[in-house]
C-alpha cells in the first residue's frame, strides 16, 4: 500500500510516518511538503520505503496530479488545507484521513467522498479523537448523560511540540524557569479564550439534585492516575478548544476544565492572574507578563515541588447522570505512563493507528467521517497502544472508575 503523507516532515507528520513505515501493508510512503531538502532528510531518516515529494497544496491541480496512485493520504499539514486535499483524494479515490478540526466544512464533501467510494476520517489526534473516543466511552456507562466533562492538565510549546509535564521538568529552578519559558503562548492562548468566552459553572449532584458548580472558585473532586480522587483548582472553565468532546451525548453542553501540571503555588499563581482576565480586569498578554515577571523574582518559591504533588492525569473525562434511576458518573482517564509520552506524539500515534486501520479495509462507511463516529473507543485504544514504542503497563491507554452518587 501507498501512503502520501502531506506535511510528511512537520512535528506531527513525521513521527506518524515513522511508525506507518514499519508496517508490512506499507510498501512506499511519500513525505510530502513545501521544502525538498527537508522532505528528502526526512526520507532518508525513514528508510527505503519513504521517498521525499515537493508539495505545495496550495495548488490544488499540481497536488492532485502529484497523489495519483497513492491508497490513501495523510494530512499531517494544517487546516487550510484539508479542503483542497480530501478534494484531490476524492479526484484519486483515494483514502484520506487528518489531524484538523476541520470537522463541518470537511463535512460538506461528503457525498462527493462516498460516490468516489472513499473513506474520509476527519479530526484524528488527542484532541480531537482519543479525548472524543473516550468521551463516548463514559457516555456509554450511563443511561442518561447531564454533562460531559474534560480535565486536562497538558500544557504545550507550540514551537517545538514539547509538553511540561508534572514532575520531569520542573526540578531544578533555573532549569525549570527556563523550560517554563516556552509555554508562554500557550499560556497566553488559553487567556485568550477565557478573555472571550468566559468561565463556565460544571453540572454536579448536591444534595439531591443537579446544580451548577463553580468549578473555579471551589475546585473539582478528579480522578487521579492511580484511582483515586482528589479536589483540585483548574485555572480555566469553559467552552471546549477544540471540538474534543461529542457535543450530541449529553443535555447540558460539554465543559473543558484546565488543570496545570504546575507546582500548587504556581497553580494558584495563574489562576489568580486568569479570574483578573476572566474579570475583565486584565488583557492576556499583560497577565502573562505579570505571571512570568512574578516567577523571574523569586524562581525556588514558585517553582518547587512538594512532596504531595498527586499524580495528576493529563487528560481525563467524565460523564455524569443517571443509571438504573440513580444519579451516578463514570471517568475515564490517561494512565499515568501518558505522562512519558507527550501529547504531540501521541496524536502522531493516532493519525498512524488510523491510517492502519483504514488501510486494513476495517471502515465500511465512505464518505466524509469524524474520527469519533468512524471508530470504537476500545479497539481504537489498543490500536494507538500497540503502536507506542514504549507502551504503558499492561497495555493500557485509560483507566477508568464508576461511582453513584447517591
Ligand atoms: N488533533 C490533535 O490532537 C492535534 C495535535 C497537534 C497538532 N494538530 C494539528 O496538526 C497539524 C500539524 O501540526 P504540526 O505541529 O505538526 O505543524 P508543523 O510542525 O508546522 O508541520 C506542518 C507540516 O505541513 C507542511 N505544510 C504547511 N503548509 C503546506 C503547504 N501549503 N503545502 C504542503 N505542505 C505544507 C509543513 O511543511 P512546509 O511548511 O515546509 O511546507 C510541515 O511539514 C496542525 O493543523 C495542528 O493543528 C492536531
Amino acid at each position: 500500500m501507498r501512503i502520501f503523507a502531506l506535511g510528511g516532515y512537520g512535528k506531527v507528520g513525521l513521527p506518524a510516518s515513522r511508525l506507518l513505515a514499519q508496517s508490512d501493508m506499507v510498501t512506499e510512503i511519500a513525505i510530502a511538503g513545501r521544502s525538498l531538502d527537508r522532505a528528502e532528510r526526512a526520507a532518508k531518516g525513514i528508510g527505503e520505503k519513504a521517498i521525499a515529494v515537493q508539495a505545495d497544496a496550495a495548488d490544488e491541480r499540481k497536488l492532485t496530479a502529484l497523489m495519483s496512485g497513492y491508497d490513501i493520504i495523510m494530512n499531517a499539514a494544517y487546516d487550510n488545507l484539508v479542503l483542497p486535499s480530501i478534494r484531490a483524494a476524492i479526484s484519486n479515490k483515494a483514502h484520506y484521513c487528518d489531524a484538523n478540526v476541520v470537522v463541518e466544512e470537511a463535512s460538506q464533501l461528503s457525498a462527493d467522498a462516498a460516490s468516489a467510494g472513499i473513506s474520509s476520517i476527519v479530526a484524528t489526534g488527542v484532541s480531537p479523537n482519543i479525548s472524543n473516543l473516550m468521551g463516548v466511552y463514559v457516555a456509554r456507562q450511563l443511561e442518561e448523560v447531564e454533562q460531559l466533562q474534560l480535565g486536562r492538565a497538558d500544557i504545550y510549546n507550540f514551537q517545538n511540540g514539547d509538553e511540561l509535564t508534572p514532575l520531569q521538568w520542573l526540578e531544578e529552578p533555573q532549569q525549570s524557569l527556563a523550560a517554563l519559558r516556552g509555554f508562554r503562548q500557550f499560556i497566553i492562548w488559553v487567556l485568550g479564550v477565557i478573555q472571550k468566552n468566559g468561565l463556565r459553572t460544571v453540572r454536579s449532584f448536591n444534595d439531591g439534585r443537579w446544580v451548577e458548580a463553580d468549578a473555579f472558585g471551589t475546585g473539582m473532586d478528579v480522578p487521579l492516575t492511580d484511582g483515586s480522587t482528589m479536589t483540585l483548582y483548574p485555572y480555566s472553565v469553559g467552552d471546549p478548544l477544540f471540538p474534543s468532546i461529542p457535543s450530541d451525548l449529553s443535555i447540558a453542553s460539554p465543559v473543558e476544565i484546565m488543570f496545570s501540571p504546575f507546582p500548587h503555588q504556581l497553580n494558584d499563581l495563574l489562576r489568580e492572574y486568569s479570574l483578573r482576565v476572566a474579570e475583565g480586569n486584565m488583557d492576556p498578554e499583560k497577565a502573562t507578563n505579570s505571571f512570568f515577571d512574578t516567577v523571574e523574582s523569586d524562581p525556588p518559591r514558585w517553582l518547587a515541588f512538594t512532596d504531595d504533588f498527586p499524580p495528576i492525569p493529563k487528560m481525563w473525562l467524565r460523564a455524569v447522570g443517571r443509571t438504573k434511576g440513580r444519579p451516578a458518573r463514570c471517568s475515564c482517564w490517561l494512565t499515568a505512563h501518558m505522562w512519558n509520552v507527550g501529547g504531540y506524539f501521541l496524536t502522531s500515534v493516532a493519525l498512524a493507528a488510523a491510517v492502519s486501520i483504514i488501510l486494513r479495509g476495517e471502515i465500511r462507511e465512505r464518505g466524509v467521517i469524524a474520527a469519533e463516529t468512524a471508530f470504537e473507543p476500545l479497539p481504537f485504544f489498543d490500536e494507538v497502544v500497540s503502536l507506542i514504542p514504549d507502551p504503558p503497563p499492561e497495555g493500557k491507554l485509560i483507566d477508568k472508575s464508576f461511582e453513584w452518587l447517591e
